[in-house]
């Protein structure tokens, strides 16, 4: 019922790219893989639970126009066109061919996983156009991951930059045209940087943890979109995004860290008033495939429109610090020549 609420525009087909999603199993990632899919692209799910993303492909393969309909910019006339051809079992033409999908595990809170996901990407597929950075977790209980960081962080924001890094000769290959898009959240507001304590073994709360995440997709964005155009690399852009508040799995750990029936109200009673994963997942598609952004890199769009985000998310410094800082909990050391740079990282998958 969310009273407002922009949907992407852009009628682009995708045939012949690539767009890896991370978390497509579920929640807005499912519906951007839906979006492509129906667009022509080859999707590449990256999931942590490889049976639940076979359950995606599935249920989008059987329910592909069903909920059409709660798009808000599809027209009257296509629905009724698609309608007939379901009907009539009449063949695709081109305009509406579909795409195919492929599955990788990933599981962001390891890196290892990362770089055994990125290696086989590497090895299996021959391009990648458009690489979404959807997964997510938000304020669970204070967790430490295998390789020591704090769990926000690790998954929303090291686990992303890594497999970014990792996958980046290849997108640069396949460029121009590329796009990489780091989905962020309002909630970013509220973030800052700790560098002192960078895993809140001091202090964590659930949403002083997500917000720093969250903040720090925005810095990563900008510091790469900048140091792409450094090294002189042209034809990858990069985007983060708030993508409204949306009723989907996201609030599984609401009971737990703020107080016992919140996740139940959230659904149940803010559902009415939230967006649903279709209008959730907008923004995304628009950085993805809108002609509009395709002169655009590094800003942080809400409601398919480039918007301002916080002082700290817009600050050159702490942008350059965060990277050299990520740089150096994946030992990693960080250096201005992208080029180089990516080498040494790419060195990661081998050792
Ligand atoms: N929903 C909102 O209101 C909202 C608002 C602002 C921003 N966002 C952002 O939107 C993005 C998508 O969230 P959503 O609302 O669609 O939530 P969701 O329904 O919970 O989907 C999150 C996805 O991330 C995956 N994931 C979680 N941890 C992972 C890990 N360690 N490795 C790999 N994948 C992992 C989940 O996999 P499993 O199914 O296996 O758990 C799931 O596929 C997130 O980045 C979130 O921060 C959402």
């Amino acid at each position: 019922m969310w009273t407002y609420h922009r949907s992407c525009t852009s009628q682009a087909r995708l045939d012949g790219k690539v767009v890896v999603i991370t978390g497509a199993n579920t929640g807005i990632g499912k519906e951007n893989a839906k979006d492509f899919y129906r667009r022509g692209a080859r999707v590449v799910l990256t999931c942590r639970n490889v049976e639940k993303a076979k359950e995606a492909v599935e249920d989008i393969k059987n329910n592909l126009y069903y909920d059409l309909q709660r798009k808000t910019n599809i027209e009257v006339k296509k629905m009724l066109y698609i309608m007939i051809k379901m009907i009539t079992g009449s063949k695709q033409d081109s305009k509406d061919k579909l795409g195919e999908f492929a599955i990788y595990s990933l599981d962001l809170s390891s890196l290892r996983s990362v770089k055994e996901c990125a290696k086989k990407i590497l090895a299996d597929e021959s391009a990648i156009h458009i690489l979404i950075n959807n997964a997510g977790i938000m304020m669970c209980e204070h967790e430490k991951t295998k390789d020591g960081f704090e769990l926000q962080l690790q998954t929303n924001h090291i686990g992303h930059f890594l497999l970014t890094l990792l996958l980046l000769p290849k997108i640069q290959s396949s460029a121009p045209g590329c796009r990489i898009i780091n989905v962020s959240s309002i909630c970013h507001l509220l973030g800052n940087i700790y560098f002192d304590d960078i895993n809140l073994d001091r202090s964590y709360s659930p949403m002083k943890a997500y917000a720093q995440s969250k903040l720090a997709n925005i810095l990563f964005t900008k510091e790469l979109a900048h140091r792409l155009k450094e090294a002189g690399i042209d034809g990858i852009n990069v985007y983060s995004l708030h993508p409204g508040v949306i009723k989907t799995e996201l609030s599984r750990h609401y009971s737990k860290t703020i107080i016992p029936g919140a996740r139940f109200i959230f659904r149940n009673i803010m559902g009415p008033f939230i967006k649903n994963p279709i209008q959730g997942a907008q923004t995304t598609i628009h950085c993805a495939v809108d002609d509009k952004v395709a002169n655009e890199t590094g800003l942080y769009y809400v409601e398919c429109r480039v918007t301002t985000p916080q002082w700290r998310a817009r600050d050159d410094k702490i942008a350059k610090d965060l990277w050299d800082h990520t740089c150096r909990l994946l030992h990693l050391e960080p250096e201005e020549n992208l080029s180089t740079f990516l080498q040494t990282v790419a060195r990661q998958l081998t050792e």
